[in-house]
């Protein structure tokens, strides 16, 4: 009998932008997360399925095995940390950048030049406090699990760290972008063992997102 594989995914941008990929592999889910309560999703392939969750526990699953692989961004990853997971593809999908951005008549460059401590409102608390640390500016981080943007514009920080891609949701909100942190992809992540275990059957997956993925990248 050959190996069930499951592979997690988060609802919206990554599943829309995973189908193709899977497509690349042979793979076609039968079930719209959109039109559906389910939480388990059937494919073509009666040896994989796909389970929806938050984007943000995608790597938990993986991690513990509860999904041999998964699909993630790397704000995602930076915050989990990677334990359990091997990262073996760049999907060159969903892309952004985390920054810093703050209310468009806060003068940061003076603030962070005075020394001055900064209230931060983030979800990417690992991510914020690495940051600040490596410039050597003091922070207050507050978490928050959504709208960032809005946290500025209520005096609840005097700044974000959120994600930017049109930069549209920071203009409407009257904020700028003051600092690029990193670059964000989403990535394959693959749990450890599942890896060894279920090589044969994950290989060729693995071999289709990767060349998919690289066709996307040059276009
Ligand atoms: P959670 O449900 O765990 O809070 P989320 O609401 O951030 O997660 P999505 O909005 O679907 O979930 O984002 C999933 C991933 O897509 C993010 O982790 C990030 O890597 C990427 N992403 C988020 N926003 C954008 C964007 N505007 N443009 C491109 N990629 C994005
Ligand atoms: C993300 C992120 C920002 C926004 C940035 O939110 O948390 O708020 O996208 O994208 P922009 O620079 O293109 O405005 P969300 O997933 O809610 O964004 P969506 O509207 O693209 O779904």
């Amino acid at each position: 009998m050959t190996a069930q594989l499951t592979l997690a995914l988060s609802k919206g941008r990554i599943f829309e932008e995973t189908l193709p990929l899977l497509e690349a592999a042979g793979i076609r889910v039968t079930e719209d997360p959109e039109k559906s309560r389910k939480l388990i999703l059937a494919t073509n392939d009666p040896g994989v399925r796909v389970i929806i969750v938050r984007a943000s526990d995608v790597p938990t699953y993986v991690q513990y095995g509860a999904a041999d692989f998964g699909v993630a961004g790397k704000d995602v990853l930076h915050e989990h940390g990677g334990e359990g997971l091997y990262q073996p593809i760049d999907l060159n999908i969903a892309k952004c950048r985390v920054s810093v951005a703050v209310s468009a008549g806060f003068d940061y460059e003076n603030a962070v030049r005075q020394g001055a401590r900064l209230r931060v409102a983030t979800k990417y608390t690992e991510t914020a406090r690495q940051h600040f640390a490596s410039k050597g500016v003091h922070v207050d981080l507050i978490k928050l699990y959504g709208s960032m943007e809005l946290a500025p514009l209520v005096g609840l920080s005097d700044a974000i760290v959120d994600l930017v891609s049109t930069g549209n949701t920071l203009r409407a909100n009257n904020l700028v972008e003051v600092e690029h942190i990193m670059d964000i992809s989403s990535r394959l992540v693959v749990n450890q063992a599942a890896l060894k275990l279920k090589r044969e059957r994950l290989q060729p997956i693995m071999d289709a997102f990767e060349r998919a993925s690289r066709l996307k990248a040059s276009i």
